[in-house]
């Protein structure tokens, strides 16, 4: 096994939220392993922006943006994730409460708590936390939010228009990972794009913005030309697929699905799966769909020619989790005017 002297530094070539990882190599070479691109730091910076633009605008005499949390159960998953969000919103100014129902509530009741908030011009965004107990129609539920509200991008109009690149609410996890290229200069005009995973509120509004045209309406298209793999896609041809991806955006909860020797040196990994797994000691962790611990990952470029960008599982779900734009979003659905209607474009169109 060949010895590795870790030289981990901060490049101060690259953006400072890029850290490479050099090494020499038994030969004596500098070798780069990675670029970790990170996801909190971003996070972090977003969230500050927000903050001042919601700052300002209060400070002008205005009310400060409101959201809504529905969650109905007890699941503790959805329950952290709800507590996360508002806190989140909180955090940057935004008037955020959870609305919290029983199991048994019927689909009717849902959907009527759901049409008062609709009528309430005092609150701007409705969240609907998902899973939905199984006596309620999902479908129906995120049609019943008012569009301009929809916080998650789920109802009916805002996907329709996402698919005709009209400017509308896009889901926040798909949102996270094209905000991610754009802010870390990741290269997407024509360059081969592989999406793994195509459910409706995930891989699809992800595979929809790379592939869309930048100069249409939504101003979110990356020009990539892409590639949608899913659950019977013959594991040969994901293989295919993915060692020919300058891109790779997983999003299917199969743990270890991506092995380091699918990946082509210099190729942006963004790995969007979490599964939580039981280890051979019985401890459970959460981990995504890329393999890290495979050794092949140690393959590297040669410094300063192409490096494998891996976006760590960790550091992206910093940036990908629905909370991080829940504000973001709020902020949108209370564009009364032309000020709140920029705390969106800002976020939006954030040019990197
Ligand atoms: N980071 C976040 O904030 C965030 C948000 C939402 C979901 N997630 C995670 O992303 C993952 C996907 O979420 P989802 O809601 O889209 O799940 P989903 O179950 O609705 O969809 C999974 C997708 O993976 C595909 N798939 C399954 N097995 C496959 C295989 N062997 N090869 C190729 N494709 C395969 C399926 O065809 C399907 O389209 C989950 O792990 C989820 O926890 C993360």
């Amino acid at each position: 096994m060949r010895h590795r002297i870790w030289l981990r530094t901060v490049s101060t070539v690259l953006n400072p939220k890029m850290r490479s990882h050099t090494y020499i190599d038994t030969l004596g070479s500098a070798r780069i392993m990675a670029r970790v691109l990170d996801g909190k730091a971003l996070a972090k910076e977003i969230k500050a922006e927000l903050k001042i633009k919601i700052h300002n605008w209060v400070s002008s005499g205005q009310r400060a943006p409101s959201l809504r949390c529905i969650i109905v159960g007890e699941d503790p998953a959805s329950h952290t994730y709800v507590k996360n969000k508002i806190a989140a919103a909180i955090e940057i100014g935004i008037e955020a409460q959870t609305l919290k129902y029983d199991e048994n509530l019927t689909e009717e009741a849902l959907i009527t708590a759901i049409e008062l908030l609709n009528e309430d011009t005092t609150v701007d965004g409705i969240l609907v936390q998902l899973p939905l107990p199984n006596n309620i129609d999902e479908r129906r539920v995120c049609n019943a939010v008012a569009p301009e509200k929809d916080v998650d991008g789920f109802h009916i109009t805002n996907v329709g228009q996402l698919c005709l690149d009209m400017p509308t609410i896009v889901p926040a996890t798909a949102l996270a990972v094209i905000e991610m290229l754009k802010r870390f200069k990741i290269e997407t005009f024509g360059r081969n794009a592989v999406v793994v995973g195509r459910s409706k509120n995930v891989g699809l509004p992800i595979a929809m913005m790379l592939h869309s045209d930048k100069n249409h309406d939504s101003g979110l298209g990356m020009d990539a030309t892409v590639t949608v793999c899913h659950r019977y896609t013959p594991p040969e041809l994901l293989q295919q697929h993915c060692r020919n991806a300058d891109i790779i955006v997983t999003a299917t909860g199969v743990p270890n699905l991506i092995k380091a020797d699918m990946i082509k040196p210099g190729a942006t990994v963004i790995d969007v799966g979490i599964t939580r797994i039981t280890d051979e000691q019985g401890k459970t962790k959460l981990v995504g769909d890329v393999d890290y611990d495979d050794k092949c990952l140690y393959i590297v470029r040669a410094l300063n020619s192409y490096s494998r960008t891996d976006i760590r599982r960790g550091h992206k779900r910093a940036l990908v989790t629905p909370e991080e734009n829940a504000e973001e979003n709020t902020s949108r659905l209370s564009n009364a005017n032309k000020e709140k209607r920029s705390i969106l474009q800002r976020v939006q169109n954030l040019t990197p």
